[in-house]
């Protein structure tokens, strides 16, 4: 098991009777889930993905990345939400946050149409200039405004550098096989194109095309991955009694039922910083609905232990953690002995830094629980694509029986398109002048 959940320091905060209540409908919930007869079920693509992928695609994925690998020096991967978050966190989980400053052979990847804004759009263009650079835009609804104003903006760079017909070779389009305008553009214009399936939604799609392309670019084994996902598939699969599936989605529906409204995804390892953003959209975006769901939050510890370490000490007591704990040590740096002991730190002389992490660990758990703070503990193998693979797999089948523990469709996301509908009536966009009317009267 590359996972594995701990309960010991979160189930002595729970009532027995609540965590009888909660573990029954998570075990009616797992059953929706497998039957497909909950809301949102045509969205259930990803929970046999590890082993029903579209084998043809895969092999010109990873074609596609050995020839992104051999014709550029830096990749953009444009796209938003789960058209982005999942390959920025497993090249940053697998391989390193500092992936692009390390001597690698493989190309530098920056994410684009992520954003708005104009500034770091002017710095990507300028690491841009003299580099060989392709381009991979991701939308699986192939209108979301982000990337389309991004991938028009390095359309432009791409044509002026290598020509239409040169820029053709370096432009790969991942999207819906047939609807929305950019399938369309890809069509016209001869680009390679990847499909996401239509019955995955984007914050469940980094095992597929989305995830799979950038993914490989940055040099990750994603045959390991995909083993990875496949056995977490299996070792799930087989029901919902002494599963840790079903075991993460009661303690967390126990937590929000008795009133701690807020989940903190806890790392000790920065190189899962964007594993958190990636975790906080699936929980965010799945939950957060029909006015429930616990907001999903997160830390990369020991830093934010010198920030936000004291309110989660001494704060409001609403909040319990989810720790995310690496016992592999693949990259020791033991700290060296020094015979005048100056700065007094001899304690830890010959000792390695993951010893001293795992103290810290130790050490922030226990005084957590103290200050009346549950935890319930991730042991992660290690940090190889294996491990993403199964832990992804992880999230994303608890995230579906806790959304159904809670009473919500956690395949959808209604939410989103408030903000959309008033960008675009203030943007101007044909078909909402009435709406673009009445929001700048409102704005004054
Ligand atoms: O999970 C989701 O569905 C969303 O976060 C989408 O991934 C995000 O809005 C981007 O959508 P699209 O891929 O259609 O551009």
């Amino acid at each position: 098991m590359a996972v594995k959940l701990i309960d010991k320091h979160a189930v002595d905060f729970i009532d027995k009777t609540l965590y009888s209540e909660v573990a029954a409908d998570a075990a009616k919930a797992y059953k929706t889930v497998y039957d497909r007869s909950g809301a949102g079920s045509d969205f259930l693509g990803w929970l046999d993905l590890p082993e029903k992928y579209d084998r043809d695609e895969y092999v010109r994925v990873k074609a596609a990345a050995e020839k992104i690998k051999q014709s550029c020096d830096v990749f953009i991967v444009i796209g938003i939400g789960g058209s982005y978050l999942g390959a920025r966190a497993a090249v940053e989980f697998v391989k390193s946050p500092l992936y692009n400053n390390l001597k690698k052979g493989t190309p530098d990847i920056y994410f684009a149409g992520k954003d708005i804004n104009s500034a770091y759009m002017n710095e990507l263009l300028m690491l841009c200039k003299d580099r060989d650079v392709c381009i991979n835009v991701i939308s699986k609804s192939g209108t979301t405004t982000e990337p389309s104003i991004a991938f028009r903006v390095f359309r432009e760079l791409l044509e002026k550098k290598y020509g239409e017909k040169g820029a053709c070779g370096r432009i790969f389009v991942t999207t819906d096989k047939s609807r929305g305008k950019l399938k369309a553009l890809a069509d016209e214009k001869g680009y390679e194109t990847f499909t996401v399936p239509d019955d995955i939604g984007g914050r469940y799609s980094v095992l597929t095309s989305v995830g799979l392309l950038p993914i490989a670019v940055a040099g990750i084994d994603v045959d390991a991955m995909m083993r990875g996902a496949a056995d977490a598939m299996a070792c799930y699969g087989k029901g919902a009694e002494d599963n840790d599936c079903v075991k993460y989605a009661t303690l967390r529906n126990c937590m929000y039922r008795g009133g701690r409204g807020i989940e903190i995804l806890v790392t000790y390892d920065p190189a899962l910083a964007m594993f958190n953003e990636w975790w906080k959209q699936l929980y965010g975006e799945s939950e957060g609905k029909d006015n429930k769901g616990l907001y999903p939050s997160s830390v990369v510890f020991s830093s934010d232990l010198h920030s936000m370490g004291q309110y989660i000490q001494q704060g409001t007591r609403n909040i319990f953690e989810t720790v995310m704990n690496i016992k592999a040590d693949d990259s020791p740096v033991v700290i060296p002995d020094d015979p005048q002991n100056v700065d007094g730190m001899n304690f830890v002389s010959k000792k390695t830094l993951h010893y001293i992490n795992e103290n810290a660990f130790n050490a922030t758990l226990l005084a957590h629980v103290d200050g009346q703070v549950p935890n319930v503990i991730l042991e992660l193998r290690d940090r190889s694509a294996y491990t993403f693979g199964w832990l992804v797999y992880f999230f994303e089948l608890a995230c579906a029986i806790s959304g159904y523990t809670l009473g919500v469709n956690p395949f959808d996301q209604p939410g989103v398109e408030s903000y959309k509908k008033n960008m675009y009536a203030l943007l101007g966009k044909p078909g909402y002048e009435e709406e673009r009317k009445a929001l700048l009267e409102r704005l004054g």
